[in-house]
């Protein structure tokens, strides 16, 4: 089989890009420890009902304008589900999964991390405008993943 030289070029550039690509994301991932979006925490993903904080989840209040939320994502689910955030708040979000990789993003907002089973994921925002954020999954988890969503209320 005759294959052009310009082809030859383009598909050994092409391979020996995907060679180097994969190369940096494997070293990188050794070298720099690259983890999930997260707090270097982990979790024993079968033992989350029984691990605090989780085993309560919920908001915690760390200083006058400052919460901690403590969320569990699960098939097909955020709890809690609805969260009520005074105006001004800053809040750092704990969450984690007992079942499969989730999604946790709040529209609006930079809040945008993978909630990976065994891990802690965690992301700061200031709540600075009033109203309704919607807290979306936006990794396919399952047949119920498009009825997976929560609600944070910013009074
Ligand atoms: Cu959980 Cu999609």
């Amino acid at each position: 089989m005759h294959i052009h030289r310009s082809e030859k070029i383009w598909l050994i550039s092409g391979v020996v890009a995907l060679v180097v690509f994969l190369g940096i994301i494997g070293f990188a991932a050794i070298a720099d420890g690259i983890v999930p979006p997260s707090h270097i925490e982990t979790i024993d993903p079968t033992k989350v009902a029984q691990t605090p904080p989780f085993d309560h989840p919920g908001l915690r209040r760390t200083g006058p304008n400052t919460v901690e939320a403590y969320v569990v994502a699960h098939i097909f689910s955020f709890t809690p589900g609805l969260m009520k955030i005074p105006l001004g708040t800053k809040v750092t979000f704990y969450a984690t999964s007992p079942d499969v990789v989730h999604g946790f993003f709040i529209t609006g907002t930079a809040v945008n991390m993978m909630v990976v089973p065994g891990w802690v994921s965690s992301a700061t925002h200031t709540f600075t405008k009033r109203g309704n954020y919607l807290l979306l999954c936006n990794e396919y988890c399952g047949t119920g993943h498009q009825y997976m969503y929560g609600t944070i209320v910013v009074r």
